[in-house]
């Protein structure tokens, strides 16, 4: 019989990239196994716990299922492992195979976040399975690809430091190489005082900007607009489907061309088909058919939302999501010192006849940029109050 004095617990350390914590792997502590492969165990379990604490493990997941902690005599494995400080998860993974639903949304409802915050925090933590290669080495990969290693390079490096049998089934491999690859999130944590003033400084300078509809020839530097559209394009989308197109006009006859398009449309809606209200809504600010600012600005950003993706599959949430990204692309050219207009033209399918757009892109807005012309005056608007539209739900 194999023991814990003849046979110490051996724990194949793993470093994690990009955090200071690290991941464990061993087999069964204190295990009863006399039918083992290799060779018989019976194994003292407060040793070979001694062995885990002493190693500095905050965290011990255990992978073998209910009846396997019965048979292997270990069934008050996590009182144990509790009694000791230290934090007991169990994730029961049947033997050879990978999570089932339940243990999966477990995994990555509750108990991988707790791990992550753990291993960021620099602790270790020790996953193990009755012969800690299978179950063992499939977690601990797992973990190493949520931190941004390669399936390859995870199964690799877990075999390297453990043995060259972890990781034993092909379906093993197969749902680590499912996993979708993640990365630590970049987050700036700002001292308090440091948020109040960032939060007060963006909206001292969003407060400032205002739609304009009188711009100057002058051209802008292009290069400002493109990393504008870069940072609308960063927005968040319904399932990442980022469902927009922004097209850029600079050339003077484009710019014609839409303007005609443009204005023969408005010049019905003013005419004919705005209703009175409208209308009466529209006086404070000014607006006519007329719209030489099409013209006058150096650049057009036509934005066109996209109502599913070029071979039909499906969007979600397109409104919302050109809408989140019209206003990322309203505050960079604001921040970047250019001037804009929200232009909505009634109705608006001329542009995406003029611009030549293929059939699931949908004109959403019209954005005149530029620098506003000398003497340019808007009209002298302003905001509700926060508390008409803050609405704060008390502390019960
Ligand atoms: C979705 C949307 C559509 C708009 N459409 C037009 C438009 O077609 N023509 C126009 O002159 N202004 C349009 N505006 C600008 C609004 O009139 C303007 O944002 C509002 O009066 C507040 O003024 P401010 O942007 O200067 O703060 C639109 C704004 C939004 C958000």
């Amino acid at each position: 019989m194999r023991t814990s004095e003849s046979h110490p617990l051996r724990v194949a350390v793993v470093a994690v990239d990009g955090v200071p914590g690290r991941v464990g792997v061993t087999l069964c502590p204190g295990k009863y196994q006399p039918d083992a492969l290799t060779g018989a165990w019976d194994r003292d379990l407060e040793r070979d716990l001694d062995v885990i604490a002493g190693l500095g493990a905050t965290t011990v997941v255990t992978l073998v299922e209910p009846h396997e902690l019965q048979a292997l005599r270990v069934p008050d494995l996590g009182a144990r492992v509790e009694a000791r400080g230290m934090t007991w998860w169990h994730l029961p993974i049947r033997d050879q195979s990978v999570p089932d639903e339940a243990t999966e949304r477990r995994y990555r409802e509750v108990v991988g976040p707790d791990l992550r915050r753990r291993l960021a925090g620099g602790e270790l933590v020790v996953v193990h399975c009755k012969g800690g290669l299978g179950r063992a080495g499939l977690m601990a990969a797992r973990l190493l690809i949520e931190h941004g290693a390669s399936p390859t390079d995870a199964i690799a490096r877990v075999r390297a430091a453990r043995d060259p049998r972890a990781i034993e089934t092909r379906a093993q491999e197969r749902f680590l190489k499912a996993i979708p690859p993640q990365r630590p999130l970049a987050f700036t944590r700002h001292p308090v005082d440091a948020m109040r003033a960032r939060a007060a400084a963006l909206r001292d300078e969003l407060t400032t900007r205002r739609s304009v509809r009188h711009f100057s020839t002058e051209p802008i530097p292009l290069e400002v607009v493109r990393d504008a559209i870069a940072t609308a394009a960063s927005a968040p989308s319904g399932a990442n489907k980022q469902p927009w197109t922004f097209v850029l006009v600079t050339d003077p006859a484009m710019k014609r061309r839409l303007r005609e398009a443009v204005e023969a449309e408005e010049r019905r809606f003013y005419d004919d088909r705005a209703p009175e209200r409208w209308l009466r809504d529209l006086e404070p600010l000014g607006t006519a058919w007329e719209k030489p600012y099409l013209e006058d600005a150096p650049a057009l950003i036509v934005v066109f939302a996209q109502a599913t993706a070029p071979d039909g599959a499906r969007h979600y949430y397109v409104k919302e999501s050109v809408g989140i990204a019209s206003g990322f692309l309203l505050a960079a050219l604001h921040h970047a010192g250019l001037a804009t207009l929200t232009h909505t033209p009634a109705p608006m399918a001329v542009l995406a006849e003029v611009l030549d757009r293929p059939s699931h892109e949908k004109p959403y807005l019209l954005i005149p940029v530029g620098y506003p012309a000398d003497g340019c005056l808007v009209p002298a608007i302003s905001r509700k109050d926060l508390d008409a539209v803050l609405v704060e739900v008390p502390p019960s």
